[in-house]
């Protein structure tokens, strides 16, 4: 049986002030929680969370890291500092930074390296564009992107690793892909994964992202191979964000 997880991605959304505001509802609401929860913070509000959620089950992750452990990179975060600051999970190949910052699958790839390498488990995000899904080439697109990481860290460090399959026409749209056809991508993920490695296909969490809320997050994490969400917009606000946490 897969643990349910559900993870907040906060994108550049916070200030102090409604950082303790989020953070102390969601608090409030944890101990009804069975799922592992993860809020993925902006750089500056790091220390502000680890001090929120010290002794609780409220997990830390950050949202990109840089490959380098030090030195002259102007505006990079390292994954020690990630750690310095209570992380222990990382966002490693965001749609957003794919099309944004130019991160390519070998890029991803050796984040999700530097990130295991430093005892961070990679948030390792996977999906296709709506051109791509039109095209029928939903399949090819996630293969290639789950092979790059394999190709570089082979399959047994997938036991650390935590998939999410965010379909970039679903994110920040409020279209939802249907619990079949994310259903139905997530089994094809597996499938993936279970040629090199039966059992670890079995046990990698796949988590859905895209437009997902406390009115669909049911249906979606009821498929079988559905193992919880990654949430954007609807992380922001802490009673839609503990709604989704009490499904799993
Ligand atoms: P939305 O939930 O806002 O669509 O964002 C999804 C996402 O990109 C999470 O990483």
């Amino acid at each position: 049986m897969r643990q349910t997880i559900v993870v907040g991605n906060w994108k550049m959304n916070a200030s102090k002030e409604t950082v303790n505001t989020l953070v102390l509802g969601v608090l409030e609401g944890m101990p009804d929680v069975k799922s592992e929860v993860i809020v993925c913070v902006p750089y500056p509000y790091l220390c502000q969370v680890e001090a929120l959620v010290a002794h609780s089950q409220l997990k830390i992750g950050a949202q990109d890291l840089n490959v380098n452990a030090s030195g002259a990179f102007t505006g990079e975060v390292s994954a020690d500092m990630l750690k310095d600051f209570g992380s222990e999970y990382v966002i490693v190949g965001h749609s957003e930074r794919r099309s944004l910052y130019g991160e390519s699958d070998e890029m991803v790839a050796e984040k999700v390296q530097v990130a295991l390498d430093n005892g961070l488990t990679p948030l390792f995000c996977i999906g296709e564009l709506l051109e791509e899904r039109e095209a029928g080439d939903t399949e090819t697109v996630v293969a290639r992107q789950i092979n790059a990481v394999i190709k570089r860290v082979g399959i047994e460090v997938f036991k650390n690793i935590i998939i999410a399959y965010e379909p970039v026409w679903a994110i920040g749209t409020g279209v939802t892909a249907t619990p079949q056809q994310a259903q139905d991508t997530h089994a094809y993920i597996r499938e993936i994964l279970a040629q090199s490695d039966a059992d670890i296909a079995q046990s990698t969490p796949i988590l859905y992202g895209g437009s997902m809320n406390s009115g669909n997050a049911d249906e979606l994490i009821a498929c079988e191979d559905i193992d919880g969400g990654l949430i954007g917009g609807a992380s922001l606000k802490s009673d839609d964000f503990l709604r989704i946490c009490k499904v799993g």
